[in-house]
């Protein structure tokens, strides 16, 4: 089956789509974006991923692409033409193109491009099994609340991370404290049973799937903390996992070279993923 994109008003074959030499996204990462999960033919968590989505584009004085009714047309038109069931919708937002100069062009149209894709098939083993992390400085700005596509930190610490073995990095500020991973937000349940993860701030990019399990921990009447915790701390954890729309609750069972609880998913983090699974599924929770 052929794959289609939507850029700046069509929808093309995915071979075939392109954006302009000077879009400010290529030159500059002057963008924001979006990755929605598909499950069952819906968008898990539409509104708050385009609420934040609104919250980029503001933070950057980048115009809204369209209207959020018409936004939300194009995404679903985006997964139907590509028939995705079980997926991801990711979506890309910039200052649209203009030669090349720093200060905002003074006309430009905000470029949009959508694409949809069917996920891989679970890995069965990462979820069973648990995954590695490493720890790694965190080089990135002091804004990274905003979903910018400026990635590059990202994308050496999860080069990093390949390298080593391990899933993911988490990136760790100046204090010793464990901001996020490159693509996930990172929690650990104390040796008390306690579950923290860290409170939403510029330093990390506030995830709809670390809201969404916020909102579980609540309603589970869970012990619960939002607050910074240290790499020293997060070794000697009870248990520990990421998530992130992608990865939804992955125990964690060896922050580099320190296992994590006995080197296996501990049980809240399995049962936090089966909510969670029920919440982005639509279903109540068995
Ligand atoms: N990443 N932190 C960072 C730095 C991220 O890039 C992401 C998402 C998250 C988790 O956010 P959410 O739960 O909304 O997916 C946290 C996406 C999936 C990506 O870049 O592919």
């Amino acid at each position: 089956m052929s794959r289609v994109a939507y850029v700046n008003g069509r929808y093309l074959p995915h071979g075939d789509a392109a954006v302009h030499i000077e879009d400010r996204g290529y030159q500059f990462a002057d963008g924001v974006y979006e990755v929605i999960a598909v499950r069952g033919g819906r968008l898990v968590d539409e509104a708050p991923h385009l609420d934040r989505l609104d919250r980029s584009l503001a933070e950057l004085r980048i115009a809204p692409p369209m209207s959020r009714r018409a936004l939300g047309l194009v995404l679903r038109e985006v997964v139907r033409r590509n028939r995705v069931a079980d997926g991801i919708v990711y979506l890309q937002a910039t200052r649209g193109v203009a030669r090349r100069d720093h200060p905002f062009p003074p006309a430009s149209r905000t470029a949009l491009v959508v694409t949809a894709r069917r996920a891989r098939p679970p890995n069965r083993k990462a979820i069973e099994e648990g995954i590695k992390v490493i720890t790694i400085p965190d080089i990135r700005w002091a804004r990274c609340d905003i979903k910018s596509v400026s990635l590059l930190p990202n994308v050496l610490g999860k080069q990093r991370a390949r390298e080593s073995g391990a899933y993911e990095a988490w990136q760790v500020d100046r204090d010793g404290m464990v901001t996020e991973g490159t693509s996930t937000n990172a929690w650990i349940v104390t040796p008390a049973g306690e579950l923290v993860t860290r409170q939403t701030d510029h330093a990390i990019l506030n995830g709809i799937t670390r809201r969404a399990l916020v909102a579980i921990a609540r309603q589970e009447g869970l012990a619960f903390v939002e607050r910074p915790f240290s790499v020293g701390e997060a070794k000697e954890a009870r248990e520990a996992f990421l998530t992130s729309t992608t990865a939804p609750v992955l125990s964690v069972v060896r922050i580099d070279d320190a296992v994590i609880g006995d080197g296996r998913p501990g049980p809240l983090g399995r049962r936090l993923f089966a909510l969670y699974a029920a919440h982005a599924e639509g279903r109540d929770p068995a």
